[in-house]
């Protein structure tokens, strides 16, 4: 996330979250899930200053997925709410650390007025070039896989390419972040083995790291105990070593 210590082989340069487990963390507390999301908000703020003290260029967060979407409308509202206003609270520390925010999915599906501040936001920081915070929202994979397919057809269609350009790289230009590099850690909170429609394309080498620690109490101490694992981890990318 910003120009800290940058380039150790030990640290990820970019991590993505799937932030799990906010409504689990309220249940076992008697609260309501939204006390959960907003410990969870906390735990976002909490672990955006960690990578950046640990030097994490790109900063990954899948905050509401196309799915969630069935969630109760009360859930959605207050789900909403909190975006908007963790982004307000967040924006000074962006600037001040020259973090440059951005947001993968469909942004058309969210309300208005959380669009036109996440647009604000992206626009006055568009600029900046220490660190990276990327924001899935509204976001699935495959609709994203769909959504470079239906470009890559669209410019055949025109003339402008030929299908036999059509290759890895040139596919995953169509992406939605086509020059954020794929995570190189991928961690899950709250124990579910799975990935949850998050970064289909972008994960195929990433190391896996999933805690059952609920999202709420995953905090600096937790990310760090990420980042060791992840340190320990041989990559081969396929290759024998
Ligand atoms: C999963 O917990 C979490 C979410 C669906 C939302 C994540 C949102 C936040 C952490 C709030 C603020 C985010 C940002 C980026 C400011 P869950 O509700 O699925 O938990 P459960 O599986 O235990 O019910």
């Amino acid at each position: 996330m910003s120009a800290k210590p940058m380039g150790s082989a030990n640290v990820p340069r970019h991590i993505a979250i799937i932030m799990d487990g906010n409504g689990r963390w309220a249940k076992a507390r008697r609260l309501p899930r939204i006390k959960g999301h907003e410990e969870g908000a906390r735990s976002v703020r909490a672990v955006i200053r960690a990578c950046r003290d640990a030097g994490v260029e790109y900063l990954t967060l899948y905050a509401f997925s196309v799915e969630n979407w069935i969630r109760p409308p009360a859930e959605i509202r207050g789900l909403m709410r909190l975006l908007k206003k963790t982004l307000r609270e967040q924006e000074f520390e962006l600037h001040e650390n020259k973090v440059r925010l951005r947001v993968i999915g469909r942004l058309q599906d969210l309300p208005r007025d959380l669009r036109v501040e996440l647009k604000r936001v992206m626009r006055e920081t568009a600029h900046y070039a220490s660190g990276n915070l990327i924001l899935a929202l509204s976001y699935g994979g495959r609709t994203e896989i769909v959504h470079a397919a239906r470009q890559l057809a669209r410019r055949v269609a025109n003339g402008e390419i030929s299908h036999r350009s059509i290759n890895e790289k040139s596919f995953a230009r169509h992406l939605y972040a086509p020059d954020v590099p794929d995570p190189d850690l991928l961690i899950r909170t709250s124990g579910e083995m799975r990935i949850s429609n998050f970064l289909l394309w972008q994960i195929s080498y990433s190391e896996l790291y999933v805690t059952d620690v609920h999202w709420p109490d995953f905090r600096d101490e937790e990310l760090a105990k990420a980042i060791k694992a992840y340190a320990q981890r041989q990559r081969r990318f396929g290759d024998i070593k």
